[in-house]
């Protein structure tokens, strides 16, 4: 199989296209815009682990750049596209919406054009826990209503769903979009809370606890995620036609997260153990003095939880590696990264 990976340099990126290299003989082409959201560094490095596989080509350009996704889809005939390239984060929308309009909007729909075009046999994307929005009834299903974003990040993630479904059902391209539930892991994104709670105590500084500490979320270990890409990117929704002989929209909606919400305080006591065990904060050092505990942000939601049964019922798997487990491996990275 010739599969495009987009967001190739990015966290999940990354970790996604070496598991495929490492256990497939499929080539992949990874497409990078390499922007500097996060430390590009990061990016670079992430590249370098993937620099020495044969199978691998790196393409750096933007999605929503239309010639160049049309002139690359010419060059190779994609049997899977996986498109992961995206402008993450909830609260840098509120003063950069512009980015999320043209990678998330415009980008995805150059995605899908070219998919319409090209004889893609199977189209997944990318989209997030965060459509769920103020979601009050927990777990979050898939057949719950996610009308009521809270993000502008969120509403371009419900789009790209939206506008995935009227593809499908127009052009019957078969696509599966997952609803990824906060992601960690280590070379993971440092503008997430792990990652920059941990840069901020190893400088002394104090970290800011969001909600006064009642906020839960659903931390997904990054192998697990890849796991179930792997297993979805090989099953597309089957083509068939309906009563009135028009296709069903081959669609499907998926969550992948760890379907065991931790409270933010916990996570936080489980990160600092382990930033201790890994030798990278002093075994004196004093948690509770570093930590300051503030109103809800803009964008936030109390709680993520993923409701797994679907692709349980349909792949056979469900993330599983432990907050401790996982928060051990990225502050063994963190040390010999940054140390
Ligand atoms: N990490 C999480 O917790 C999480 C949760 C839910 C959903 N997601 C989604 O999963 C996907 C991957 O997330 P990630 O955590 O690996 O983020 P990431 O920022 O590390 O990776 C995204 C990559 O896409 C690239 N990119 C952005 N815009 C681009 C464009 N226009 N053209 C080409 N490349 C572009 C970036 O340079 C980056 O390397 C994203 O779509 C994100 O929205 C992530």
């Amino acid at each position: 199989m010739i599969v495009l990976i987009t967001g190739a340099a990015g966290f999940i990126g990354a970790f996604l296209t070496k598991r495929l290299l490492e256990t497939t003989n499929d080539q992949i082409v990874g497409v990078d815009n390499l922007n500097d959201y996060y430390d590009v560094s990061l990016k670079e490095e992430r590249l370098k682990m993937l620099s020495s596989f044969k199978n691998f080509v790196f393409v750096k350009g933007d999605i929503s750049d239309k010639q160049f996704i049309d002139n690359l889809f010419k060059e190779y005939k994609f049997d899977v596209v996986i498109n992961l390239a995206a402008q993450a984060g909830v609260r840098y929308s509120i003063d950069h919406p512009d980015a999320y309009i043209q990678s998330n909007i415009i980008g995805f729909y150059n995605i899908l054009e070219a998919c319409r075009y090209n004889l893609v046999k199977h189209l997944v994307y990318a989209s997030s826990s965060s459509v769920y929005g103020g979601n009050t009834k927990v777990p979050f299903s898939t057949d719950d209503k996610v009308d009521n974003p809270v993000s502008l990040y969120a509403a371009t993630k419900k789009s790209d769903e939206l506008l995935a479904h009227a593809y499908s059902k127009l052009y019957n391209i078969p696509t599966t979009g997952l609803r990824f539930f906060t992601v960690y892991g280590p070379m993971g994104r440092p503008d997430m809370a792990y990652f920059s709670f941990a840069n901020k105590l190893v400088k002394g500084e104090t970290i800011e606890i969001f909600n006064y500490g009642n906020c839960k979320r659903d931390f997904t270990y990054v192998d697990d995620i890849v796991e179930g890409i792997v297993r979805v990117m090989q099953k597309p929704p089957v083509k068939k036609d309906g009563e009135d002989g028009l296709p069903i929209p081959p669609y499907k909606i998926y969550n992948i997260g760890n379907n065991k919400p931790e409270n933010l305080l916990d996570f936080v006591n489980i990160l600092s153990e382990e930033l201790f065990r890994a030798n990278v904060l002093p075994k004196d050092f004093d948690i509770k003095k570093h930590m300051k505990l503030v109103a809800m942000q803009k964008g936030d939601v109390p709680i993520t939880y993923a409701d797994t049964s679907d692709l349980e019922r349909d792949f056979g798997y469900k993330p599983s590696t432990s907050l401790r487990e996982g928060l051990r491996r990225f502050a063994e990275w963190y040390k010999t990264f940054y140390k």
